[in-house]
């Protein structure tokens, strides 16, 4: 009998194949979170995750076969990985490989944010566009601006490199400071408040943990330039989003682009959606069809060591 797996969302053609040549795959195909309560937990053996659903204690310990927890990305704080380790299921991830793409989708929505391409685009397809106005959408200079990145992981990295070629100055915020990545890049390490002080545009790049739970609040934006604009593209409660709201409304700071918001997705009612200086994205983080065919690949490489009992390639507990 082949081992049944469960994915929370269709998954790319040939990961997909990787799967079907050796389980039996049953696929959640509406747009509803899985409940904790879902009748096919108990008989799975394996669980492909994306970002945007809980795996909990409850549900974990609902599905007394579960090998492996195979997630697609990178961020895995919807999962609850000690419960998993405690009933010994494997649970993996995609490092790595979305880096680039991540860091190419930061890279457009600060320019997005900076130079009003959004509106601007909405302004001609709603046909208003009438005659040359040197006055309008006048935005922010990306090139020789200081960037600040909060989160100087390999997302962070890639951000850095990317802005060099725009000349901009780079400040870096990170518990550890890489004093090689300073020499290899010409980027400064800042002190947390320094950066916010001195930064034109802040990147967001930091995991979710109890530590990075609103590590952006009311407090921060005080900090920070009133141009100054914020792109979050690492995990929505990161940033405290009652605090964005009135910093952009009260002109605090100039604009927010969020690929993440919390929750995800962002609820309708949701303050944020009637102000016109926040861009906000639905999670497009990794989003091209190569990366998100990686990294599918890598969780089915993950998924099927994880099915016959050997280490994951790829594994949260290192
Ligand atoms: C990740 O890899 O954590 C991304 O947010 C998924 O899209």
């Amino acid at each position: 009998m082949k081992p049944k797996i469960f994915l929370t969302r269709p998954i790319p053609e040939k990961a997909l194949a990787m799967m079907e040549a050796e389980c039996e795959v049953d696929i959640w195909h509406t747009s509803e979170i899985l409940p904790p309560t879902a009748e096919r937990l108990p008989g799975l053996d394996g669980l492909v995750t994306y970002s945007h659903e809980p795996v909990t204690a409850e549900m974990i310990a609902s599905a007394p076969n579960l090998k492996v927890i195979s997630n697609v990305g990178v961020g895995y704080n919807h999962i609850d990985a000690e419960a998993a380790r405690a009933q010994g299921v494997a649970v993996g991830n995609t490092p790595g490989v979305l880096s680039e793409t991540t860091a190419d989708t930061t890279f457009a929505q600060l320019l997005a944010a900076a130079r009003h391409l959004v509106p601007a685009s909405i302004f001609v397809q709603e046909k208003r566009w009438t005659c040359y106005d040197p006055n309008i959408f006048h935005g922010f200079d990306v090139h020789h601006a200081t960037l600040g990145i909060i989160g100087m992981g390999r997302i962070g990295y890639e951000v850095a490199k990317r802005a060099l070629g725009f000349d901009m100055r780079v400040l870096y915020y990170k518990r550890t400071r890489r004093e090689d990545w300073e020499a290899a890049l010409g980027i400064e390490y800042a002190s947390f408040d320094r950066l916010l002080e001195e930064s034109d545009f802040i990147t967001l790049h930091v995991p979710m943990t109890e530590e990075t739970h609103h590590l952006i609040g009311k407090e921060e934006f005080q900090k920070m330039k009133p141009t100054a604009i914020l792109v979050n593209i690492a995990r929505g409660p990161v940033v405290d989003p009652a605090a964005l709201y009135e910093a952009l409304k009260n002109g605090e700071i100039a604009r927010a682009a969020l690929d993440v918001t919390d929750p995800e997705p962002i609820p309708m009612d949701d303050p944020l959606l009637t102000l016109d200086n926040a861009l906000i994205f639905p999670h497009l983080g990794s989003s091209t069809l190569q990366t998100r065919t990686r990294m599918a690949t890598m969780a089915a490489e993950n998924l099927l060591a994880g099915l016959k009992g050997e280490p994951l390639p790829y594994s949260v507990f290192g």
